[in-house]
């Protein structure tokens, strides 16, 4: 019963939409992708999919993606200090944006782009976002402060497979038992984008999995190879593309590396300095040395205390029987020599904590010298799909885990960073503080809070009892 309707949509919108999906014919012939159960993506008469993010001052500077039915052509927000009365309205101002229409097998849908500028620091904000049927809901964000200032933050590896099954349940028990989380960052692959769910599918329940939240707490994304489709180019050579998902949901700062700057950025924030890279563009579409000479800028110029790195494929594998050895090549020097402190990443769909390439033994009786601490390198998931460890992996990170979901909390204050990690279920699993010393460098300490047992399968049985469900890399 959809496809009349959504024929007459495509119709309607022939001249406006961005026919990026596959044709209709070809689509009935190419073999059925499964849906998420009960449909419930269609675009709708309020908007949906909200997601907010930073500007590269997100003392000054948010910004708003959302998606609405195709009746709603102007795109429109209104926002207002907030107040504690419901008084929103009167002294609300009105901000226009700009619009992309995109079918899918939802049908079609308007995605549209708001951007929030001239705020005051450290203020509490509500906006809300205009739909044919009317206004949304208020949603309240604050501004970070325009100076250094105590803030937590969570990390969340792929979210990727079995995202609303699964991972919506790790991301909600995150914000659920630890209040004040300011920020937001995913280490890449947040949607598979292969043929196991329909693509609009897979993005209506990253929207679902974390809802509200995803509105309220900026988001600083990366990407990761499964943002990017599968292109075969003029000459029949095998390529890769950055999919249409992207560039619809996230509105991000435009101050990345020239060649991709749709997907580098940074972020400053109450004075942590994110940077956020693109390693299948480095490793896959030559922008290696572009992103190398701006993440070496980027640093050079950062006048902030820490300095975070965020992508995907990481620097020491978890799972994997070679790490990754063009972005370990490029981008580890840059890292040492700008004093990373934390490198967060995801694609290997285990854990990993590591602070020395000697491996866990050397760094701990380095640590036990006193011996400054370089950049920690971080590897987490939290999605469903599961990677065994590899061989190195049992002596080289001080910490990892297998066939875990997790999510992970950050605090930052002055000259403190503390790095929890918990489990799916609220456990935690790791955690450490960077000290910055007088010197100007970092010193580790573990935490002495009590963490469950080491999480790996043995044999066939997994961490649960249960069947090992992490697959050999
Ligand atoms: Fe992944």
């Amino acid at each position: 019963m959809a496809r009349p309707r959504r024929l007459l949509l495509n119709a309607l919108t022939a001249l406006t939409v961005t026919m990026s999906a596959t044709p209709l014919l070809a689509q009935k012939a190419a073999p059925e992708v499964p849906r998420s159960v009960g449909l419930p993506y269609a675009a709708r008469n309020l908007p949906d999919r909200v997601v907010l993010t930073p500007g590269a001052d997100p003392s000054r500077n948010m910004a708003v993606a959302y998606r609405t039915d195709l009746a709603q052509t102007a795109t429109e927000a209104q926002i207002a200090i907030a107040v504690d009365g419901p008084t929103l309205e009167e002294k609300a101002r009105t901000v226009t944006g700009s619009s992309r229409a995109k079918d899918s097998a939802n049908g079609a849908a308007l995605y549209h782009q708001v951007r929030f500028s001239d705020l005051t620091p450290d203020t509490v904000y509500a906006y809300r976002l205009k739909g044919s049927a009317g206004w949304s809901e208020w949603l309240q964000f604050r501004t970070a402060a325009a100076e250094s200032k105590p803030f937590r933050f969570l990390y969340l590896g792929d979210i990727q497979n079995g995202i609303l099954t699964y991972a919506s349940r790790v991301i909600r028990q995150a914000f659920h038992a630890n209040g004040g989380i300011e920020l937001v960052v995913h280490a890449g692959d947040l949607a598979a984008q292969r043929d196991d769910l329909d693509h609009d599918d897979e993005w209506g329940e990253w929207n679902q999995a974390a809802g509200y939240n995803y509105a309220i707490v900026p988001q600083i994304p990366a990407t990761g190879n499964h943002e990017y489709v599968d292109l075969t180019l003029p000459n029949g050579q095998e390529s890769r593309k950055l999919g249409p998902y992207w560039p619809l949901q996230f509105a991000l700062p435009d101050n990345g590396a020239a060649p991709v700057k749709a997907t580098t950025y940074f972020v400053d924030y109450q004075g942590v300095r994110f940077i956020v890279l693109d390693g299948t563009s480095a490793l896959d579409l030559g922008t290696m040395e572009a992103q190398t000479r701006w993440l070496d800028d980027t640093l050079a110029t950062s006048k902030a205390k820490w300095n975070v790195v965020l992508f995907h494929q990481p620097v020491f594998t978890c799972a994997r029987p070679n790490d990754m050895a063009e972005i370990k090549a490029a981008w580890k020097p840059v890292f040492e020599k700008r004093r990373v402190d934390l490198v967060l990443q995801g694609h290997d769909h285990c854990y990993s904590r590591l602070t020395s390439e000697a491996g866990r033994a050397a760094s701990a009786a380095a640590r036990a010298t006193g011996a400054i601490q370089g950049p920690v390198y971080l590897v987490s998931v939290t999605g469903s799909k599961m990677y065994a460890l590899n061989d190195r992996a049992r002596t080289q990170p001080d910490k990892t885990a297998e066939a875990t979901e997790l999510y992970q909390i950050v605090d930052v204050a002055g000259d403190r960073l503390k790095f929890r990690t918990f489990t799916a279920s609220g456990k935690l699993y790791d955690g450490f503080d960077l000290e910055r010393g007088s010197d100007g460098h970092n010193r580790l300490t573990e935490t002495t809070e009590p963490t469950i047992a080491v999480r790996t399968c043995t044999g066939r049985t997994g961490p649960d009892g249960g069947r090992c469900v992490s697959r050999g890399k």
